[in-house]
């Protein structure tokens, strides 16, 4: 029964693809239209956030020829009124006479009710085709919305011999330029990015959106910095301070707090972790409640050890040169104290290894998160 949809529902997948760089914090979700003898009459995709819904999309393109048809679409259609009308009137409306759902939106306001309005109203509702695939396409918005906190992918570019900087602590630049650009590529897809105190005293680097994918240029940008070191001067606030968050410990510098709030800068101050630096947990939490879904870990190692020993990184992203920089002093790409045995150790399983330039990109998850 499920089977004979799965071909539509990875058309209706690779509309939803479409969504990637401008429907966060929203799920991306694709729609196809099938009038009575199963043609392809409408296609639809959430393109971006407070845009119109694929399903709408996908209705009105189809028009009249969808009365009596099936509409197939990767997330459960929702219920509610958001920042648009709810995607379920629009489908009872239209007249099809069958729904084929890919995954179940775990929206507490949707969760079920969709499918449940849908089959209440006399329309068949298939489920359970390409689930997987369709829950994949949308991990960042599921964890988000069950959990409350960001999905965070931890990136790296990152030498053979696991270093992240040269002994002295220069980074620019391990990988090649194709590397660099899908590193940029990913600034475009999640809705803040985070590093350390540490890599914006050594690099002074600016952390924007520069290919323009995303219709939003404007890119969360947050910096772990307990004591609040982080100079008003720095290249990271010279343009669009505004989109600066700073975590510090409290109490930090209030004059320094102060100096940076007046230039746009939002400075929160959480509790200390036990090695008396930001607490992450709290910094993870106002994130989520600030609308924050995806939240991308540009380093340096002792970021990424607080992420990955505290439990709290799902993803790595790395992109591997083939270089090597030795050195006891230079920065790997997870510092800290370190697991005393791989048993301890925080395993991966590959998603994706694949070849970019001269370097690799290996795209892996956390397990057991
Ligand atoms: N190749 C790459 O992909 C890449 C990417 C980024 C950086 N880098 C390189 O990495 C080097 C910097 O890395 P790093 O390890 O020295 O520093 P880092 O990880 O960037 O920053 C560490 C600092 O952040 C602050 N911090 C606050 N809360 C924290 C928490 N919960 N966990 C961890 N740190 C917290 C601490 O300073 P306070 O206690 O003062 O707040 C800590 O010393 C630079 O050389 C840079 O060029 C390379």
């Amino acid at each position: 029964m499920t089977d004979q949809w799965q071909p539509r529902m990875v058309e209706a997948l690779a509309q939803a693809e479409r969504g990637r760089y401008g429907a966060s914090p929203n799920p991306m979700v694709g729609a196809l239209v099938l009038d009575g003898e199963g043609c392809v009459v409408g296609r639809g995709a959430h393109l971006r956030c407070g845009g119109p819904h694929a399903e709408v999309e996908a209705l009105q393109e189809a028009g009249a020829r969808a009365r009596g048809g099936t509409l197939v679409v990767t997330l459960e259609p929702c219920t509610h009124h958001g920042r648009t009308p709810p995607c379920v009137d629009a489908v009872l409306a239209a007249g099809v006479t069958r729904v084929v759902v890919g995954s179940r939106d775990p929206n507490p306001v949707v969760d079920g009710k969709g499918i449940a309005t849908l089959r209440a109203a006399g329309v068949e509702v298939v489920e359970g085709v390409a689930t997987g695939a369709c829950e994949r396409l949308n991990q960042r918005f599921f964890r988000w919305m069950r959990t409350g906190l960001p999905f965070v992918t931890l990136k790296m570019a990152v030498t053979l011999d696991g270093k992240i900087a040269a002994r002295g602590g220069r980074s620019r630049w391990i990988t090649s330029e194709a590397s660099r650009r899908a590193g940029y590529a990913l600034r475009e897809e999640f809705d803040a990015m985070l590093v350390g105190i540490g890599t914006v005293l050594a690099d002074d680097p600016r952390l924007r959106r520069h290919l323009g994918l995303n219709p939003n240029p404007h890119l969360a940008r947050v910096v772990l910095d307990s004591e609040l070191r982080l100079s008003p001067t720095s290249q990271l606030l010279a343009q669009d301070p505004g989109d600066v968050i700073v975590f510090c410990r409290a109490p930090a510098r209030p004059d320094r707090g102060r100096e940076l709030e007046r230039i746009g800068v939002t400075v929160v101050e959480v509790g200390p972790d036990e090695r008396d630096r930001c607490n992450l947990r709290p910094v993870l939490r106002w994130l989520g409640s600030h609308g924050v879904s995806s939240l991308l870990v540009e380093g340096g190692g002792e970021v990424h050890w607080s992420f990955l020993s505290e439990g709290l990184a799902h993803q790595v992203h790395a992109f591997v040169a083939p270089l090597l920089l030795g050195g006891r002093e230079a920065t790997p790409a997870v510092g800290g104290l370190g697991f005393s045995s791989p048993q301890e150790g925080v395993r991966l399983d590959l998603e994706e290894v694949r070849r970019l330039g001269e370097d690799l990109e290996i795209i892996a998850g956390v397990r057991g998160v």
